[in-house]
């Protein structure tokens, strides 16, 4: 066991597996109405939940716990086989008394945190939540948080505490539900005075939620903007997109799995398809061509599915760290899962210069190799060969 447990391969699929355990104890409590509703989604019913963002990076607290889970299962199991096994009733009771007394839990406060109802609640993240979120921070949390979510707000001196910069690893640091929780009931420091005030009175849940997605586009673009890359994976937003003349359609379904390439034009001038994706052009709003003209556009061969959810281009702008003036001739690329991964500047088709914005797992800016011929192939299987593996809160997604 102890020779199994040495190396730290094990860890991963140890707390995913303890993920999926808590996850399914939470529904099962739900169905079977121990827990009821929280904020319009099912409650977690417990003020404690598995602390896996601490045992991902405290690798002997995570051996400590499943020595002592495989201790305790065996002592079930031996109780169980005595139960059966009458001759060896007795020795089989007194072992398996013996590996619960013995099972090494380590102290509860290393391996559970504290959970609030909403602890595993999410939304998805879409462009028509980031437009209305950003409307929102700006009437009610930038007096605090600052315009670009670095804490410098006018009123953010005059507080007990200091806001916090969103513009770096924090929303990757905790759970969605919990976020959503402090902002609709505030924060408190530890001598019980308020730190942050909650907004569930000025707030409706899906504007809050909404207040989250554009914290995670203020996020992303403030990195790019600091020559960091991403702090934290940014998701294609969810959106409509139009092909040819074709009914709009959400983009999940339209993208079927593949990789997207999209493209912010402002010209009547959309590049060819191209297989190795599916091309998704993002307008103005108020500049979207009409579907006449991308039905013509498609007859030629040209890419012609456009984004036509409101306020696509200032969220993929906003994503990408550039001013919604600046723009047009801008090109994101996303991986087959429908992460965001890389970006390439105005007047770069070949992508020579091209920035990985996301690489696996974290965002650390890279540039590409360039003395490969083709500099956007190289890139693409660079993206496959390290799809991303997203801890969120030290939950993987
Ligand atoms: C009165 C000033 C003020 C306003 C208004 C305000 N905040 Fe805060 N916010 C704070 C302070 C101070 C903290 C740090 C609190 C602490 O750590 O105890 C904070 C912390 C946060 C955090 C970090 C929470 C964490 O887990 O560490 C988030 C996210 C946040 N605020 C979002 C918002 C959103 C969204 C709004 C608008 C709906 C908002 N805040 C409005 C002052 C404010």
């Amino acid at each position: 066991m102890s020779a199994l447990l040495s190396g730290n391969a094990w860890v991963n699929p140890f707390l995913g597996a303890l993920e999926s355990a808590q996850v399914a104890l939470g529904s099962a409590a739900h169905a079977l109405g121990m827990a009821g509703d929280s904020h319009g989604q099912p409650a977690w019913p417990w003020t404690k939940r598995l602390a896996v963002e601490v045992l991902l990076i405290d690798a002997g607290v995570a051996r400590q716990l499943a020595l002592a889970l495989a201790a305790t299962s065996g002592a079930l199991l031996l109780a169980i086989a005595g139960l059966f096994w009458r001759r060896l009733r007795i020795a089989l009771l007194a072992a398996a008394v013996l590996a619960a007394w013995f099972a090494p839990w380590p102290d509860t406060s290393l391996w559970l945190a504290d959970a609030v109802p909403t602890s595993f609640q999410t939304t998805s993240f879409s462009v028509e939540a980031v437009a209305r979120g950003a409307a929102r921070y700006a009437r009610d949390c930038a007096a605090c948080h600052g315009d670009t979510g670095r804490g410098d707000g006018p009123r953010a001196a005059t507080l007990v505490r200091w806001p916090p910069t969103i513009v770096g690893p924090l929303l990757g640091h905790r759970l969605d539900g919990e976020l959503f929780w402090r902002v609709q009931h505030g924060m408190h420091a530890r001598d019980g005075t308020q730190s942050m005030p909650g907004f569930k009175a000025r707030l409706t849940d899906a504007d809050a939620w909404a207040i989250l997605d554009y914290l995670k586009v203020l996020a992303a673009g403030g990195g790019v903007q600091d020559g960091d890359g991403w702090p934290v994976p940014v998701a294609l937003p969810a959106l409509d997109v139009r092909c040819g003349d074709a009914p709009a359609e959400p983009l999940a379904r339209w993208r079927a799995g593949q990789r997207v390439r999209a493209v912010a034009i402002d010209s009547r001038a959309p590049p060819l398809e191209d297989p190795r994706w599916q091309t998704l052009l993002l307008f103005r709003d108020g500049a979207l061509p009409s579907p006449h003209e991308t039905a013509r556009w498609a007859a030629n061969g040209y890419a012609s599915c456009v984004a036509v959810s409101p306020g696509a281009w200032n969220v993929f702008a906003g994503i990408a760290g550039v001013s919604t003036q600046r723009f047009a001739g801008s090109q994101l690329i996303a991986d087959r899962d429908g992460w965001l991964r890389a970006e390439a500047k105005p007047g770069d088709p070949a992508w020579a210069d091209a920035t990985l914005l996301c690489a696996a797992g974290g965002g650390r800016a890279e540039g590409v190799d360039r003395s490969r011929t083709d500099p956007l192939t190289s890139l693409l299987l660079r993206i496959d060969a390290q799809p991303v593996r997203y801890v969120k809160g030290g939950y993987v997604h």
